[in-house]
């Protein structure tokens, strides 16, 4: 066999997510999609708004010599500085388009950025539950990912991150709101993470970077915010896609910014440009990056899924399942009623309820509800939430 060992172990493990997506498909052709609850994936079903539409149709047509052509592997600098804007106003800090570039997606962003600042057995921190292609991405780029669990409400645990860290970090990934569970992490919990990174930067002699993971920012519900990184850490990094808040995660589209005052700041930033070109992303996808300098602003609809958030806390809380009410993304993470989740997942599936085990988001005992489907899939997979709990119970 020709394929590397270390993708037959990838194989083997694949990914839960695309595991219950594809059973998904499997059993929509064989039930009918509408007598399918398929909640696997995060694929957006909010519409991209109309004025993207229009501006989408608008850069199609532009016929100006080389405008399919490659771009610079930071990206157009005029769609950087319209998106260095909205980035200052977010984190409050001022960045300009020289501290940032465009990428393929938030999942090319991170593999970028690991790929510039990781040597050979450097350690990343991961917080669980954890967006499971995250030890891929490290692994790709010869890092080692150290696992660390957050608490109850999946909150920070500061002093697991403190025993976790030692002179091999390299980095923490932070990913708020969060996928799966939709934490948002607290302004204080992000200032106390930013000093505990510090001292620890200054006790190893090494930068320890934030890598934050953003594409949710735009989704938070009841007013929550999402606290700005870089008022609170200077060597950090922002990666995050227009994936889900403008519903464009088949085009590839995404951005990263550094702290303007990063260390090294101009090796960082040249290397990460190195990085988009030799990892095979070139530059960002060109016609993207000019709709979504167009409108550095948009977003759809969020009080769709806040309808949707609404709908099924509901079915949940009266088939009386244990959970904490999402503040933002679109998914939910409930406790499973019997500690074998994989096993619960299964039984749901009998009720053509299609989940997500938590151990794929590295925390068994929990499965995963996405909850960017129409409201009626939601309303009527009432039923079958209540048949499974009953079984259990
Ligand atoms: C937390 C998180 N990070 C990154 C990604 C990758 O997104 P993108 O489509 O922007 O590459 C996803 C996709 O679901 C995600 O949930």
């Amino acid at each position: 066999m020709s394929i590397s060992n270390k993708m037959k172990m990838f194989a083997k493990n694949s990914s839960w997510i695309r595991k219950m997506f594809e059973e998904g498909a499997r059993m929509k052709a064989k039930y009918g999609a509408d007598n399918v609850y398929d909640f696997s994936i995060g694929n957006p079903d909010a519409p991209p708004p109309s004025q993207f539409d229009k501006i989408l149709q608008e850069v199609a047509q532009d016929n100006t010599p080389e405008v399919h052509g490659y771009t610079s592997s930071d990206g157009h600098l005029w769609v950087r500085e319209a998106i260095a804007k909205k980035i200052s106003a977010e984190q409050e800090v001022t960045v300009t388009g020289h501290d940032m570039l465009m990428t393929y997606g938030a999942a090319g962003g991170l593999n970028i950025a690991l790929k510039t600042i990781l040597n050979p057995g450097d350690e990343v921190i991961v917080l669980a539950p954890y967006f499971v292609d995250y030890l891929h991405y490290i692994d790709n780029h010869g890092g080692t990912s150290v696992v660390v669990e957050t608490d109850k409400e999946f909150n920070l645990d500061l002093n697991a991150i403190g025993a976790a860290v030692n002179n091999k970090t390299k980095a923490i990934l932070i990913n708020s709101p969060n996928n799966p569970c939709g934490q948002i992490y607290s302004e204080s919990a992000m200032a106390a993470l930013g000093s505990l990174l510090q001292e620890a930067s200054e006790k190893f002699r090494q930068a320890i970077f934030i890598i934050a993971d953003e594409p949710y920012r735009k989704i938070v519900f009841d007013g929550h915010q999402v606290p700005s990184i870089f008022k609170v850490y200077r060597n950090s990094i922002i990666v995050t896609s227009y994936s889900k808040d403008l519903s464009l995660p088949g085009e590839r589209i995404g951005h990263l910014a550094v702290h303007p005052e990063i260390d090294e700041k101009e090796q960082l930033l040249q290397a990460l440009g190195l990085a988009n070109r030799i990892l095979g992303f070139m530059n960002a996808p060109a016609i993207m990056q000019r709709a979504v300098g167009a409108y550095p602003d948009g977003s759809v609809d969020i009080s769709l899924y806040t309808q949707r958030r609404e709908s099924i806390c509901s079915v949940l809380q009266e088939a009386g399942y244990e959970f904490t009410k999402p503040k933002g993304t679109f998914y939910i993470f409930p406790k499973s009623p019997i500690a074998d989740e994989v096993k619960f997942v299964a039984m749901l599936q009998d009720q053509k309820i299609l989940t997500v085990p938590g151990r794929g988001f590295g925390m068994p005992g929990y499965f995963r509800i996405a909850f960017c489907a129409p409201d009626e899939v939601i309303k009527k997979s009432s039923e079958g939430f209540n048949r499974a709990m009953a079984m259990v119970s």
